[in-house]
């Protein structure tokens, strides 16, 4: 379970001042994906942020079942070490996150397989492509099998095979259908059909605020869009605006 009350955030002062976050509340529970739509500054790297418990925000709270450690982060920068392998990698944060010896190996050689790398295991993370090194990353956002995933546009520069394949594995990691064990997801994307494939719930952030929140309701790509540019793009610009 994760929930967001009245989060505010801004940034800067004065003239420059910028709100990234305005009153922003919702809960979702087991097996929800939350798509989060916004234009450029809108504020979804910063809510992310937010849930995450890197940035603390000005107003509000989060609420997650079993604290920041029930939290996998998966944005469009690995966070892995280089000259590292993608093994070495998965151990140094199981240790980070606690996790008694005798359990990193194993649990890392699951992930890893479950991941599609067993066999680039022991390849350091420099030389993986990017799809490869995505892959990676978010094995290592797994390794601690996380209840909540926060996603920071994860489809971006992937190719068309990579995004596929993740399409499917978030599928697979949200527990579609599955009695139990689903997990929350909370995506921020710019791509309409993969946010609304992955979704049950859809969200479109403009200026900090939430403009849009509902489940999505069997409405298709399409109709996500147009939606969209009702809500957020006719309304930017304009002289009511603002
Ligand atoms: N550390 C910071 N210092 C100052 N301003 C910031 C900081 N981080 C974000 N901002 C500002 O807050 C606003 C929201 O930024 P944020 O990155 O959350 O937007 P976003 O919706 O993720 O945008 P994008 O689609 O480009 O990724 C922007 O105006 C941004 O410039
Ligand atoms: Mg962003």
């Amino acid at each position: 379970m994760l929930s967001a009350e009245g989060l505010r955030h801004t940034f800067g002062e004065g003239r420059g001042q910028v709100v990234a976050l305005d009153d922003v509340s919702f809960t979702l529970t087991s097996g929800q994906t939350l798509a989060i739509f916004g234009p450029n500054g809108a504020g979804k790297t910063t809510l992310l942020k937010v849930l995450a418990g890197l940035i603390r925000p000005q107003a509000g709270s989060v609420r997650i079942a079993g604290g920041r450690r029930a939290i996998g982060w998966i944005g469009h920068e690995t966070h892995l070490y280089e000259h590292l392998t993608v093994r070495e990698n998965l151990l140094f944060w199981a240790s980070l996150y606690g996790m008694p010896a005798p359990r990193r190996g194993p649990r890392a050689a699951e992930v890893l397989g479950r991941l599609g790398l067993g066999d680039r295991a022991d390849r350091p993370v420099w030389s993986l492509s990017r799809g490869l090194a995505q892959r990676a990353s978010i094995a290592k956002a797994l390794i601690h099998d996380p209840s909540v995933l926060l996603l920071d546009e994860p489809f971006t520069g992937l190719d068309l095979a990579a995004a596929a394949e993740l399409r499917v594995l978030l599928g697979e990691l949200r527990g579609r259908g599955a009695g139990g064990g689903g997990r929350v997801l909370v995506l921020a994307t710019h791509n309409v059909d993969e946010g609304v494939e992955l979704a049950t719930d859809v969200a479109f952030q403009r200026r900090g605020r939430f403009v849009h929140l509902a489940p999505l309701g069997g409405r298709g790509p399409s109709e996500i869009a147009e939606a969209y540019r009702r809500a957020v793009e006719q309304r930017t610009g304009g002289v009511t605006d603002g």
